[in-house]
């Protein structure tokens, strides 16, 4: 049989509907991507601490959306498997789960900013464990999921200054390529979304002054929008059943690594 000629074949896209879970929705790439899910199509559960900053996000959705606000703190396992009971209480089971809760740290491994350590790894990397625990096993008995991170250039390089936060969204990238082939067969897809700097309040958070003054500087490159994010969010999500997007690593063009 002769191998239909790339221009005549037509595209397949998956439609975009269906219920998707975002955490760290109330801000920054979160908060795009849920705008971008919703305004796709999808139902959105909106996930972080900040019930008044949640409702902000709900509230730019506009009147038509489906839409959850839970007010959740991923660090909290039972709190992580209540969200996961509302979603599927009042919206349906989820199709999308998207990691996108974070922090960022900019410290000196000298300056043993212990509090800060903690922190990185208790959002990201145990956050990330609590969803995946809450979502990951009614996805693979439905037969459907995609399991969506919001890693970080740092998950690929260690950058300095950003030593704890490269190690810990190498964590996630590994959680996620183990994910993957554990679950190749079971209807599940597993994208990690690599960006470098991009202009939320999170390049902002650091308290660490002689790491900030080292390695935290703005280099005057353009840097990337929380849209860009959601655009590879949803280019992720668009793909049909077949085609899996693994990573998508997007920088500011003079900010290779
Ligand atoms: N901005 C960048 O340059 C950049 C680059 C690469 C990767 N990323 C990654 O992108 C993700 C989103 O960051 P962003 O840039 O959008 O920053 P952001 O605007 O500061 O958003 C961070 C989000 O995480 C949530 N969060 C923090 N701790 C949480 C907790 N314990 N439980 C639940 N939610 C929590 C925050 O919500 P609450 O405070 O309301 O809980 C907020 O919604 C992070 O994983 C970050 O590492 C960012």
């Amino acid at each position: 049989m002769e191998r239909q000629n790339r221009e005549d074949r037509p595209r397949e896209t998956a439609p975009l509907d269906g219920v998707a879970v975002v955490t760290g929705a109330s801000s920054g790439i979160g908060a795009a991507v849920a705008r971008a899910l919703s305004k796709g199509g999808m139902k959105v559960a909106l996930a972080a601490r900040r019930e008044p900053a949640l409702r902000e996000v709900r509230a730019s959705l506009g009147p038509h959306a489906e839409a959850l606000v839970v007010p959740t703190d991923v660090t909290d396992r039972g709190a992580v498997k209540k969200l996961a009971g509302r979603v599927e209480g009042d919206l349906g089971p989820p199709d999308v789960l998207v990691n996108c809760a974070g922090v960022m740290y900019y410290t000196l491994m000298q300056n043993a900013h212990e509090d800060d350590w903690e922190c990185t790894v208790d959002v990201i990397c145990k956050g990330t464990l609590n969803t995946l625990g809450a979502f990951l096993p009614g996805m693979i008995s439905r037969g459907r999921g995609h399991v969506i991170t919001v890693s970080s250039d740092a998950g690929r390089k260690v950058f300095p200054g950003l030593a704890v936060y490269s190690g810990a969204k190498a964590f996630v990238e590994f959680v996620s390529q183990g994910l993957r082939l554990e679950t190749a067969g079971t209807g599940i897809k597993v994208t990690t979304v690599q960006p470098g700097n991009v202009d939320t309040p999170l390049q902002r958070m650091s308290r660490d002054r002689e790491a900030l003054a080292l390695y935290g500087e703005p280099t005057g490159a353009r840097i990337l929008a929380p849209e860009d994010v959601a655009d590879a969010v949803l280019y992720a999500v668009s793909q049909p059943e077949h085609l899996a997007v693994n990573e998508v690593l997007l920088q500011p063009r003079e900010e290779p690594i």
